[in-house]
């Protein structure tokens, strides 16, 4: 039996609505982008959605619209993928790097330090386990620093009954294909209930534009293409029910792994953190070999993340940044093993996979 780890789901009708669009729309800005965002914004409950081209883009132009400038600083977790602070180190703002609660594996509110010029905190909703939002909000508001959710990893999350991508002045999400919902091919959202961050976006994904030759400010080519749009919302309409999928699977994995070998599981949902499951993530001190062994079973598994963005080549030569800086987020990335999550798993598939891994241990 083979089982990936990750498995893109693209239907016959989200091929169709990309076509028509395609066929009939604007292929930049056509309706769709329009609809998508409408649609997206009413499902994070916030007043707006700016679509772009990709998660990166999102935090990157959501942060300058925030009003963050080359030589601020930007704190944030390294327990995450490298476009959560490549999105600010490209503009020349500074990573400051937070340790992580063992248990969540989210930024540590307890170790947050902010200083004058620290003026934006990135929690990142690793795997759809929201972080402690009151807590990283109420550090922000005393120092005047603006909180932007990486929410790459949280479509349809909730933290204390409310969306991720409305818990901070904006959210930023990537649709890359093996997240919960995607746009067959690269894409990104920002929300947010402020509508002068949706209006400097909107103009900063536009090439800067003020009219259609004026430009007022320095922007990019940074828009979701219609076409990938039209697929979004399709994706979007089955989200819930996909992230139900997804907790259901998870349930089956707790049950069925409970007690096996040293394998630490995923913290529980609870009222007031409802996690989507993007990824299943255990741990284990005898991660490399497990990995091994069940992919010479065909198993897809997953390390996220293998490297700390901390330890990444160009982060230390940058910043001169050691090991041991981040102990909890170093000792993670050592111990931390994905399994295969994706909403067409088959029961028999994740039996193979428990089997596998009751067998290694034995
Ligand atoms: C936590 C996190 N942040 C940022 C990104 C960047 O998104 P993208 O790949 O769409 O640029 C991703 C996904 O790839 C991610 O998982």
């Amino acid at each position: 039996m083979k089982v990936p780890q990750a498995q893109p789901v693209m239907t016959e009708k989200m091929i169709e609505a990309a076509a028509t669009a395609l066929r009939t729309e604007r292929l930049t800005l056509g309706d769709s982008v329009f609809k998508f965002e409408e649609a997206f914004a009413k499902m994070c409950g916030v007043d707006h959605a700016i679509a772009l081209g990709s998660g990166t883009a999102a935090l990157q132009l959501g942060l300058q619209a925030a009003g963050v400038k080359s030589g601020d600083k930007v704190l944030t977790s390294a327990m995450s993928f490298v476009a959560t602070s490549n999105s600010f180190v490209a503009f020349g703002a500074k990573p400051v790097f937070c340790d992580v609660d063992a248990v969540d594996f989210n930024l540590d509110p307890a170790k947050i330090r902010l200083d004058k010029e620290t003026k934006a905190i990135i929690p990142v909703h690793l795997y759809g386990h929201p972080a402690k939002m009151d807590e990283i909000n109420e550090i922000a508001q005393k120092h005047d620093a603006v909180v932007v959710e990486d929410a790459c990893q949280a479509h349809g999350a909730r933290y204390k009954g409310r969306r991720a991508g409305s818990l901070g002045l904006m959210g930023c999400f990537s649709f890359y294909p093996t997240k919960n919902m995607h746009v067959g091919g690269d894409g990104g959202m920002i929300t947010t209930n402020d509508p002068k961050i949706a209006e400097i976006t909107k103009k900063l994904r536009h090439c800067g534009r003020k009219g259609q030759y004026e430009h007022d400010i320095i922007g990019y080519t940074a828009r979701l293409n219609t076409a990938n749009a039209a697929v979004g919302i399709e994706q979007l309409k089955l989200l819930d029910q996909w992230n139900d999928k997804r907790r259901e699977i998870a349930k089956k994995y707790d049950q069925m792994l409970k007690g096996v070998g040293d394998l630490r599981l995923p913290l529980q949902p609870s009222n007031d953190f409802e996690p989507v499951y993007h990824q299943y993530s255990l741990l284990t001190k005898r991660r490399n070999e497990l990995k091994a062994h069940l992919e010479s079973k065909g198993i897809g598994v997953g390390v996220h993340y293998e490297i700390p963005i901390h330890l990444q080549p160009i982060y230390r030569e940058m910043y001169g940044f050691k090991d041991g800086m981040l102990p909890i987020t170093e000792r993670l990335c050592k111990e931390v093993l994905t399994m295969p999550m994706f909403v067409d798993i088959k029961d028999e598939q994740i039996k193979y996979v428990v089997e596998n891994i009751k067998g290694f241990y034995g």
